[in-house]
This record gives structure tokens, C-alpha cells and sequence, in this order.
């Protein structure tokens, strides 16, 4: 039976996650799909740079050559910013290929588009990775959906600003101290300006309100505010008398209006955000039957982003089927756990 072939847009922190993740994970991949997965392009813009890909695997900067391949089952496009990506994806879809995203900016404003683009071309995008990085988010909600209506959604959905927030406290580092290291660790975007002023936790906000109400706020009614202006001053003057800075992001209906915004926040020790340190994300979602659950991870980071990405090359081959079936093919054990798990 032929392989599963994926290309891969974009090698920084997130691209090549996913290619580390096809590779590590071939055995459980196949176990689970039926097929071996194969990563037959990766599109980069120094073709000539020595980055430790298969000779199999093509290497390009040109966009048509990965379109003139045989087959691509599924792109995932792992860019930043909303071109390129915004027309390679297009081409792919009508191209018949699968999408994978992590773009939230691309997402957040052409996202509706582009899923209508897909149906139209019977193929599936998936974009967990665009929220929350390896938190499972946008199919939680999508699973709360299918009885539910959504209240409110709140939380901290930009791992760099939340990261920078805890090592000025902790650590008591400068705002570019902090700033620099969650670079080094490949949290923050290319262009942090994103991640500090709020524009990515605004994207995430955004295409969580189109899942969960069916649509978005006017952009320009949503306060958006980021986490420049804190000082570390200020940040260890709170923490004297128990609160501590928090970049929290919340939408909700409203009389039938969604109200969104994302600003920084003082949080006492009652306050659920109040210890979520480091570049975990933490996200409340309120339904009206289920009430309020809430999910925390890492939100950031090479291998959890790459978690959500390749769970969605699952989703998109299966179609999101969770039989039984698949279960079993996924199952790795004795014969003997195989009885217990059946049972
Ligand atoms: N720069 C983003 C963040 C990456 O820090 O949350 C994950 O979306």
C-alpha cells in the first residue's frame, strides 16, 4: 500500500517539530493510520542550509515544485504570517490536499474562507495547533458543541507573554532578559511584537469565538492591550501583597452580542490564572449544560505544537473516527493488556 505523503511548509521551531514528531512517532503513526506516513517536501527559504532532512525528502523554496509532486495527501503549513500561506493553502486545497495549520493570524482572519474552499474540494482542514499549542482546545469545543451553547471562554493563551510575565517575577529578570530566553526556547513568534502586544492571544480569541458562537466581534470593539507597559517594578510591588500580573484573554455572549478582549490583569491567589507560571496556557470554557471545564498545558514550544499537528494529520485522514477499531490499531501492549483494555 502506498504512504501517506505530507509536506511540510516552513522549517522554523514548528516545522520541523512536526518533521521530528512523523519521524519519532512512525511505528504508532502507521499502527493508527494503516499507512506509513512519509514527509516527501518541506519548502524553505535557504534550500541550501544543512538541516538534517532525509535525501528522500525534497528540499525547495519554490512552492510549485512541492505542487508538481505526484500526490501530497496533506500540507502542513507552518508559516507565519498571512502570505504566503494564505494563497499556498488555496492552491493546495484545490489541489486536493488535507490542510494542516498553525497560523492563527492567517486563520483567524481567512479561516471561514478557507473551510468553505475545503468542502467544496471534499478535503479537511485542521487547526488545533492555531490555539493553546498542545492543548486540545479547539476539539474540546467542538465535543462540547455538539449539546451545548457557550457562555463565556477565558484564559491565558499566549505562552511567551505569560512565560516573560513569571521570569521577571521568579527570577527577577529584566523584560528583555525574559524576552530573549523565551526565543531561545522557541516560544515567541519570529516578530515577538505579536506575542507582547497581545495580537496573538487576540488571533487565538478570535477564531475561538467563530467556533463557539458562530462568529466573531468587530475587531475594533475587542480592547487589545499587551504586557509592555508592566515593569518589573510593579510586577515585584504586587507580589508583595499577593497579586501577580496575568495577560487574559475572554469573549462571551452577552444579550446575544459577543464582547471579546485581551488586556493584562491583576489576579489575587483565589484567582484560577493566579499560579499558571511559565508557558502554560490555561482556558476556561462555560456551557450551559456542562458548566465550566478547563484545560491547561504547554502553550508554546516545539514538540507540544507539533502534538496538536500531527494529532490533526490523524483526524483529517480519519475524519475525526473514533471507532473502535481505530482504538485497537492504536493499541501497543501484550496480548494479555489487549483483554483488559476490550473489556
Ligand atoms: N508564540 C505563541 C505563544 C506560540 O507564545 O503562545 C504558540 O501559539
Amino acid at each position: 500500500m502506498s504512504s501517506i505523503k505530507v509536506a511540510i511548509l516552513g522549517f522554523g521551531t514548528v516545522g520541523e517539530g512536526v518533521y521530528k514528531t512523523i519521524n519519532t512517532h512512525k511505528a504508532k503513526l502507521e499502527a493508527v493510520l494503516g499507512r506509513k506516513v512519509e514527509v516527501a517536501a518541506i519548502l524553505i527559504k535557504n534550500k541550501y542550509k544543512n538541516r538534517g532532512i532525509d535525501k528522500e525528502t525534497l528540499v525547495t523554496d519554490d512552492f510549485n515544485e512541492i505542487l508538481k509532486l505526484k500526490k501530497i495527501d496533506v500540507v502542513v503549513e507552518a508559516i507565519v504570517g498571512q502570505e504566503p500561506a494564505f494563497t499556498y493553502i488555496q492552491r493546495a486545497i484545490q489541489k486536493g490536499c488535507h490542510i494542516i495549520t498553525a497560523n492563527k493570524e492567517m486563520y483567524a482572519i481567512h479561516g471561514r474562507f478557507l473551510q468553505k474552499l475545503a468542502a467544496e474540494n471534499n478535503v479537511s482542514i485542521g487547526f488545533e495547533a492555531t490555539v493553546a499549542g498542545g492543548v486540545p482546545i479547539i476539539q474540546t469545543l467542538q465535543q462540547l458543541l455538539n449539546i451545548n451553547h457557550i457562555v463565556k471562554i477565558e484564559g491565558i493563551l499566549n505562552g511567551t507573554s505569560n512565560y516573560i510575565l513569571s521570569e521577571m517575577r521568579a527570577r527577577n529578570l529584566s523584560f528583555n532578559e525574559a524576552l530573549k530566553s523565551a526565543q531561545e526556547k522557541g516560544y515567541a513568534e519570529a516578530n515577538p511584537t505579536n506575542d507582547i502586544e497581545g495580537y496573538d492571544a487576540f488571533y487565538k480569541l478570535m477564531i475561538l469565538s467563530e467556533i463557539a458562537f458562530g462568529g466573531k466581534p468587530k475587531w475594533e470593539n475587542v480592547p487589545r492591550e499587551g504586557i509592555t507597559a508592566i515593569t518589573a517594578e510593579q510586577i515585584q510591588e504586587v507580589e508583595k501583597i499577593g497579586l501577580r500580573f496575568k495577560l487574559i484573554a475572554s469573549i462571551q455572549l452577552v444579550e446575544g452580542e459577543i464582547i471579546g478582549s485581551v488586556r493584562p490583569t491583576l489576579v489575587s491567589e483565589q484567582h484560577p490564572l493566579y499560579n499558571i507560571e511559565g508557558v502554560e496556557n490555561s482556558v476556561s470554557i462555560e456551557g450551559d449544560i456542562v458548566g465550566r471545564i478547563t484545560l491547561q498545558g504547554p502553550g508554546a514550544g516545539m514538540l507540544p505544537t507539533a502534538s496538536a499537528m500531527v494529532e490533526d494529520l490523524i483526524h483529517v485522514l480519519v475524519g475525526g473516527k473514533k471507532t473502535n477499531d481505530l482504538y485497537q490499531k492504536s493499541f501497543v501492549g501484550t496480548e494479555e493488556d489487549k483483554k483488559i483494555k476490550q473489556c
